[in-house]
């Protein structure tokens, strides 16, 4: 049985404070979670959430592949380790469309990240551009193959996918549930060509792009969808609480 989850992005949000309160109000309101429940925060936050007792898991929204040097306002993989963190986004499209991270870029972090013991939620998604040119599935496969498919299997099976498409990512406009699994199909039919079934069938791939309480149980009940990266509604206790509900 492949792993579920749900994950917040809070991207560059929140005080220190509003942070801690939102983790704090999460744990408090489920007692029994029926998935893995993961906040990516802020970097600056991250020791004052790892530290605390509790089952959501912390992550970093970033990490630089080189242990260390000359990378001014850079946080390393290793540093992150050594401060207790054990997950990463890599690959999220403002990484890749903002800070113009490649793919080739994102598999020195995927290796670097896993050499620190941390789990990469790597990121692939088309723009709106390349899903009406009909480029959208190579666009996805190619983000995926180059960033990840270099691992040998004892390793990819510790990659968490997540496809968010960029036309849905903040703008209100979901993927219809057919069209991300779909691509979480195809996602899953690109591991087990290139690993095998019993790999893509464990695989974790996760939907993100303005998912909501109103239409997380719709994606969620799709065959290859197996949980949430959530942006906008993971910075309120009470959304974020009703879409972990929903895998319940
Ligand atoms: P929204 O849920 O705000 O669309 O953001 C999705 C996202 O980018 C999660 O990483």
């Amino acid at each position: 049985m492949r792993k579920k989850i749900v994950a917040g992005n809070w991207k560059m949000n929140l005080t220190a404070e509003e942070a801690v309160q939102l983790n704090r109000d999460v744990e408090n309101q489920i007692m029994d979670p029926k998935c893995d429940i993961y906040q990516f925060t802020p970097s600056l936050y991250l020791p004052l959430l790892v530290e605390k007792e509790g089952y959501i898991q912390i992550g970093a929204q970033n990490g630089h592949p080189e242990k260390k040097g000359a990378f001014t306002g850079e946080i390393s993989m290793f540093q992150l380790q050594s401060s207790g963190v054990q997950s990463v986004l890599i690959g999220h499209s403002e990484r890749r469309q903002l800070f113009h991270e490649t793919n080739d870029f994102l598999k020195s972090k995927v290796d670097a990240a896993l050499e620190n013991n941390i789990t990469p939620f790597y990121c692939c998604g088309e723009t709106l551009e390349e899903r009406e040119s009909g480029k959208h599935e190579a666009v996805v496969i190619d983000q995926i193959k180059e960033g990840c498919f270099h691992l040998p299997a004892e390793k990819i099976r510790k990659i968490v996918f997540a496809y968010e498409p960029v036309w849905a990512i903040g703008t209100g406009k979901t993927a219809s549930p057919e069209q991300a699994n779909d691509m979480h199909r195809l996602i899953r039919n690109a591991i087990a060509e290139n690993y095998d079934n019993e790999i893509a069938e464990n695989a974790t791939i996760l939907y993100g792009g303005s998912c909501k309480p109103t239409n997380a149980k719709e994606l969620f009940t799709m065959e290859h969808i197996d949980g949430g990266l959530i942006g906008g509604a993971s910075l309120k206790a009470d959304d974020f609480i009703q879409i972990i509900n929903t895998l319940n």
